[in-house]
């Protein structure tokens, strides 16, 4: 495994108010590693060479007004937009050592480390306990039904929904309230052990309680896997993200700690957009 360090990677600021597209200070391990990433929806050029470093066990926030290519870049770091036929792609995103894009790679495989937690909870038709175990038992990763309860336990626990749940595991994961639903697909994406877990807008559908709670789990979550979030909420970014990144028509304009791109932001843009004086 890589350790990115201070020199590690090119700090593409040439003068104040250029883009900043890499952390020169960050010392965390390296989780993924994007360099020159574009990508074209038939003719529409949706990601323009973005360059990024992504740190191990640390929270990364996306912002950036809407239709900037969050959900586009996101969906790049496990291929899930190879789903849509016109799309094209160029550019290096490496995890481990390995492109992501190369012929080799198994989609399947790579969607199990870098899983997918969406904005509206998307609970399978199934059980509590079904909606846990569907993806280890297709991964093979247990078969016998007491390794079967206690993976089912320890991802509902560390989902923080246990408690809640435990006395109801058969019946269906739709049942529930919203924010719990998100728990659940949470837990579903933890069940087969990834190694990141990509959120898009995870809490955009709930209420602040559930919000609040979502924001304290991935505060939790972070001590055992990259997460990589889109908010458009930026009192969300400031809380959660140690790492913020601020997307625009396609463009990463400014890629900092959350600490600095709040207080003191390099680029005009990103000043703009976290001040609300951009939509
Ligand atoms: N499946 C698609 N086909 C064509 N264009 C798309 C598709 N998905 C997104 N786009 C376009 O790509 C741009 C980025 O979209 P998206 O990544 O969804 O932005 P964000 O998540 O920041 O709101 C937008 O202009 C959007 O219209
Ligand atoms: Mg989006």
């Amino acid at each position: 495994m890589k350790v990115a360090q201070r020199g590690d990677s090119v700090m593409k600021q040439d003068q104040p108010g250029q883009p900043v597209t890499r952390n020169e200070d960050a010392n965390h391990e390296l989780s993924i590693r994007v360099n020159d990433l574009n990508l074209w929806y038939g003719d529409f050029h949706a990601l323009k060479s973005i360059d990024m470093d992504l740190y191990q066990k640390n929270v990364t926030a996306l912002i950036g007004p809407s239709g900037c290519g969050k959900s586009t870049f996101l969906r790049c770091l496990n291929r899930m937009n190879d789903l849509i036929p016109s799309v094209r792609v160029k550019g290096l995103i490496e995890m481990d050592g390995r492109d992501v894009y190369e012929p080799k790679m198994d989609e399947v495989a790579l969607r199990r480390r870098v899983g997918m937690v969406f904005q509206k909870p998307n609970p399978f038709p199934k059980s509590i306990y079904d909606n846990i175990v569907y993806a280890p038992k297709m991964h093979d990763l247990v078969s016998r039904k007491a390794d079967q309860d206690e993976l089912v336990e320890r991802a509902l626990r560390d989902a923080g929904l246990w408690e809640e749940v435990k006395d109801k595991l058969h019946q269906p994961g739709t049942s529930l309230s919203g924010g719990q639903q998100q728990r659940l697909c949470i837990a579903r994406a933890i069940a087969v052990q990834p190694d990141v877990i990509l959120m898009d807008e995870p809490t955009s559908a709930l209420d602040p309680i559930s919000t609040a709670t979502i924001e304290d789990l991935m505060d939790k979550l972070k001590q055992q896997y990259t997460i990589i979030t889109v908010t458009h909420n930026m009192q969300q970014a400031a809380r959660v993200a140690d790492y913020t990144a601020f997307f625009h028509l396609g463009e990463v304009i400014e890629y900092n700690d959350t600490k600095t791109m709040f207080s003191t932001p390099h680029t005009k843009k990103a000043e703009d957009y976290i001040t609300g004086r951009y939509g």
